[in-house]
């Protein structure tokens, strides 16, 4: 059986990835350092999948560690979603965002050659792309980021690229997601973010479920149809199945492929509100406030490489995503208790 290293897999992508990758016969075994995940999530994956998955509390960044897990497994292949993500945090803190996810990763990559691993999907971002001056970013907009944490992402990327080029023998897939939102069907697993959350779905839940009073809509006077941002949100099951497809295309044929992960069909602020207001019966108080600083008014992805590549295409709209996440919500109103 093809076994595969999950970095970062208690977290939100990484655990429905997980799910979806021992249904589809992986032996899974996964490296989280829990700084934004809590471990009660690896019962619920084998509660969900059925089957056994193998939990090692640890960081990227540690040599020995991985020099470890390396020898005691033999594996086919990494999937690495290991990171920091809150794009305000990263602009407070850059040596921390720098260190864990560039150095984290090169850590991770070196072990990877001494191991004799050459086959990675890299979880990267939308945000790469920085504010290219249109609104339907394909693969090949500039790669420009405006914040640090997007310049995390570019910077792995570039580093795989070149490594891609010193080494013609890795297989890589960058998977370049919008916005993930939704939660696994059961509403066992879902997005818990620590602390307040930063982005717009894991808010709204939370003011239904009444851990907050009110969201704020960041601005309303952008040149979009209701003068709220518009994105491109994307059910993080459909996302799961993108990375079980994309192990499975990496390849000879496939060696090296960097594709958006995306529905093609962005919704609004106040469109999201409204959706969820409808999956759930309640209603959203909301205030509108200023704009956010570093946000744009629109961008959503032209996902048609994954289709023709992966024969991938996300299947799951507005309703399942409001759905799913208030199915975890509700069941969970304290996320998975800890934080
Ligand atoms: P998450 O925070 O839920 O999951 C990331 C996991 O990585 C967490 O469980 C965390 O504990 C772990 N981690 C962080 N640093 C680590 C380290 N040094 N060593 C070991 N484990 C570490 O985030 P997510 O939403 O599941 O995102 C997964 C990946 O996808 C991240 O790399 C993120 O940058 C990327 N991404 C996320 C989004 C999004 O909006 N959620 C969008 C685009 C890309
Ligand atoms: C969505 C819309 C906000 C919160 C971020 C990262 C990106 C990627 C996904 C990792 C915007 C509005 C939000 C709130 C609001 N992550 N909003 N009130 O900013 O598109 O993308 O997450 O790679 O890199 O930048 O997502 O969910 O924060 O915002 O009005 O309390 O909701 O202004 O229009 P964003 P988001």
């Amino acid at each position: 059986m093809r076994k595969v290293l999950v970095t970062g897999g208690t977290g939100y992508i990484g655990s429905h990835t997980a799910i979806q990758l021992a249904n589809a016969g992986f032996e899974v075994v996964i490296l989280d350092n829990l700084s934004n995940s809590s471990k009660g999530v690896v019962a619920r994956i084998e509660e969900l999948s059925k089957r056994q998955v193998d939990f090692i509390e640890g960081d990227i960044r540690d040599h020995e560690l991985l020099r470890n897990i390396f020898s005691q497994h033999t594996f086919d292949s990494v999937i690495h979603f290991a990171g920091l993500k809150a794009v305000g945090e990263s602009e407070e803190q850059p040596l921390r965002y720098f260190d864990n996810n560039v150095s984290g990763s090169i850590v991770l990559f070196d072990e990877m050659i001494k191991a004799g691993v050459y086959k990675l999907i890299f979880s990267s971002s939308a945000t790469v792309y920085g504010d290219p001056g249109y609104v339907c970013y394909s693969e090949n907009t500039p790669l420009a980021p405006i914040n640090v944490y997007g310049r995390t992402k570019l910077m792995v990327e570039d580093i795989l690229r070149d490594l891609k080029k010193s080494q013609p023998k890795w297989q890589i897939a960058l998977l370049r997601y919008f916005n993930p939102v939704g939660a696994h069907e059961s509403g066992r697993i879902g997005e818990n973010p620590f602390g307040v959350p930063n982005n717009l779905m894991p808010f709204i839940s939370q003011v239904a479920i009444g851990r907050r009073s009110k969201l704020m809509v960041y601005g309303n006077d952008y040149a979009t149809p209701d003068g709220t941002g518009l994105r491109d949100y994307i059910h993080v099951e459909d996302l799961a199945a993108g990375h079980v497809a994309a192990l499975k295309t990496l390849g000879d044929v496939n060696p090296f492929i960097t594709l958006n992960l995306g529905t093609g069909k962005p919704y609004s602020v106040l469109e999201m509100i409204s959706a969820f207001e409808r999956a759930s019966g309640i209603k959203i108080p909301y205030e509108i406030v200023g704009r956010r600083a570093g946000d744009l008014s629109e961008y959503y992805a032209n996902a048609d490489l994954a289709k023709e590549i992966l024969g991938w295409q996300a299947k799951l709209g507005i309703d399942r995503m409001c759905a799913d996440t208030w199915c975890w919500q509700k069941s969970n109103p304290e996320g998975y208790g800890i934080d």
